[in-house]
């Protein structure tokens, strides 16, 4: 067996071999966490089963939350997993697509690596076509008005009809299009702050059952035990951070009583102390009162609940953390931390407060709450968990197609159409240039070919020949030219009703060429001590 070729001698040749390894092991690295969601886009992809350290189970079409849950070892795969959740943030939906056009583009880079050209001139090159197709995307999106509810109906269903739940599209989408509008103002809004949607997750019942509720919906249960009431009408809403029992010391110490008359007084006391909690909240005016989950002390006792019934005060416990500021946000209340500053102000008010029950479970509702800010709740239903988080995270994609349309209120043809038209004229804008810059043009635009192929192949399409033909539409000026799922043609996309918001198509685009560029410009891996 022949020696492998001695290594040079001189240090700078072999400096040089190094950043080149470390960029091909980078570029595997990712590429194999794009190859890993690729099955994943498109309406008639495949969906993943994601096993969880716990056990649990979860079943998803989403790209960020399959990444999220991949357990990733390389950094330079990692990077790609930060970019799905980097599109997760900027536009909520296109999770999958930013994945899939950065794995392409690294395959083109690498193409162009091995051709000879310089990575930093690459990255610079594929950032100034990334600028370009932008450019290309805005100029052929159609604009939208807020006004305008059947394009906005048409956007959300298409982003429900890549997931699993996309035989209930006809009744999610109408629900996120009308939970956005109703908290803004859609004439003056710029942004849309989606926790003022507030979801909540009931299992029981199908999606069929998912319905929009204005204003605040809690799933915690009223505590009927002493004879409260669980419906209250002109409800005057408090929102407590103490508790209705005993106090307890701070330390731990024990009483020893051994006396039956001391062991009344204790229990005297006990009683006065509730009721005069009691006797102050009824005085203030309330008559729902909702209080904080404690790990130190019980909410309630018998006692007070009893107090609290005969004053036919509502009392709902175990409210959590984070539901606070929603929960103060729509109706109105202040939190009150101690009984000396239970004030009238500092109450909220809906018109009704009732607990109310559905396919086997229990929720309140409020309604007719007065408060400044506007906010909606939606309660999800769905025969088991791993629905139900499908459902809710399909919900979300949805609201967030809505937020990226009050951001940028501009619409874009899907199926493929607008990454073909980009490739199209990029390709066509690298004939201008010249050198090196040319050649990254030329690739960049080719691959973007992948998003169309893709869902070719999702779709069980022959690729080759759709990608060929769509090339060919597009090359004779049909710019909505697009991938028929249905019909498994190419027809134009609009009349499909395939559209999407532009800020999802932009920004995947932007976000997929930052990233190659970052790892382009890794030439070696240094592990920290
Ligand atoms: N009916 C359809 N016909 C053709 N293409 C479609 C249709 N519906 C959606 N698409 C295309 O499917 C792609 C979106 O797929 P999908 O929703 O699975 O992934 P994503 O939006 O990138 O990621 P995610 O939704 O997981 O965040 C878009 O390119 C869109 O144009
Ligand atoms: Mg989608």
């Amino acid at each position: 067996m022949s020696q492998p070729a001695a290594a040079p001698k001189t240090g700078a040749f072999k400096d040089k071999t190094k950043p080149e390894e470390v960029r091909k092991s980078n570029i595997i690295a990712a590429k194999a966490v794009a190859d890993a969601v690729r099955t994943s886009l498109g309406p008639r992809s495949m969906d993943k089963m994601i096993q969880i350290g716990n056990g649990e189970v979860i079943i998803t079409n989403d790209g960020a939350t399959i990444l999220k849950h991949m357990s990733v070892m390389h950094p330079a795969a990692r990077m790609l997993v930060d970019l799905s959740a980097a599109q997760d943030v900027e536009a909520g939906d296109g999770t999958t697509s930013v994945v899939v056009i950065a794995g392409s583009l690294l395959v083109a880079a690498e193409k162009m690596l091995t051709m000879g050209i310089h990575p930093t001139v690459v990255a610079e090159s594929f950032l100034a076509a990334a600028a370009k197709a932008v450019e290309v995307l805005t100029g052929m999106a159609i604009p939208v008005d807020l006004a305008d509810r059947e394009s906005l109906l048409k956007a959300a269903s298409t982003s429900l009809n890549s997931k699993i739940v996309s035989q209930y599209s006809a009744l999610l989408a109408p629900i996120a299009v009308d939970a956005v509008l109703r908290v803004i103002d859609p004439a003056a809004a710029k942004n849309v702050d989606l926790r003022d949607v507030r979801v909540v997750k009931k299992v029981g019942g199908t999606i069929d059952d998912t319905e929009l509720i204005d204003g605040l919906v809690l799933t915690q249960n009223v505590i009927k035990s002493a004879g409260g009431p669980s419906r209250v009408e002109k409800a005057k809403i408090a929102l407590v951070q103490f508790q209705l029992s005993p106090p307890k010391p701070d330390m731990e110490n024990q009483i020893v009583v051994n006396d039956y008359r001391q062991m009344d007084k204790i229990l005297k006391e006990e009683r006065t102390y509730l009721l005069n909690m009691c006797k102050k909240i009824k005085k203030a005016g309330a008559n729902v009162i909702l209080i904080q989950k404690s790990i130190l002390r019980d909410a309630v006792n018998d006692l007070s609940l009893h107090f609290l019934a005969k004053l036919k005060i509502m009392v709902i416990k175990d409210i959590e953390r984070d539901e606070v500021e929603f929960v103060c946000k729509s109706t109105g209340c202040k939190p009150i931390a101690d009984i000396d500053s239970f004030t009238e102000d500092k109450l909220g008010y809906a018109d009704v407060v009732e607990e109310v029950q559905s396919h086997g479970s229990r929720y309140v509702r409020f309604t007719g709450a007065k408060a400044s800010a506007k906010t909606v709740s939606v309660i999800v239903r769905g025969a088991n968990g791993l629905v139900l988080e499908e459902a809710e995270r399909s919900l979300h994609d949805a609201l967030c197609v809505m937020r990226c349309l009050v951001k940028k209120r501009a619409l874009i043809a899907g199926g493929g159409a607008p990454e073909m038209e980009v490739s199209h004229q990029l390709a066509k804008h690298a004939n201008t240039l010249t050198g090196m810059r040319q050649y990254c043009f030329q690739a960049f635009a080719e691959a973007l070919e992948v998003i169309p192929t893709t869902l070719a192949e999702n779709a069980g399409l022959n690729p080759i020949a759709i990608v060929t033909e769509l090339r060919n539409r597009h090359a004779l000026g049909e710019t909505t030219a697009g991938i028929n799922v249905r019909k498994g043609a190419i027809t134009s996309i609009l009349e499909e009703n395939v559209i999407q918001p532009l800020l999802v198509c932009t920004s995947a685009i932007e976000l997929a060429a930052e990233t190659t560029r970052m790892v382009l410009k890794i030439d070696d891996i240094v592990t920290a001590r």
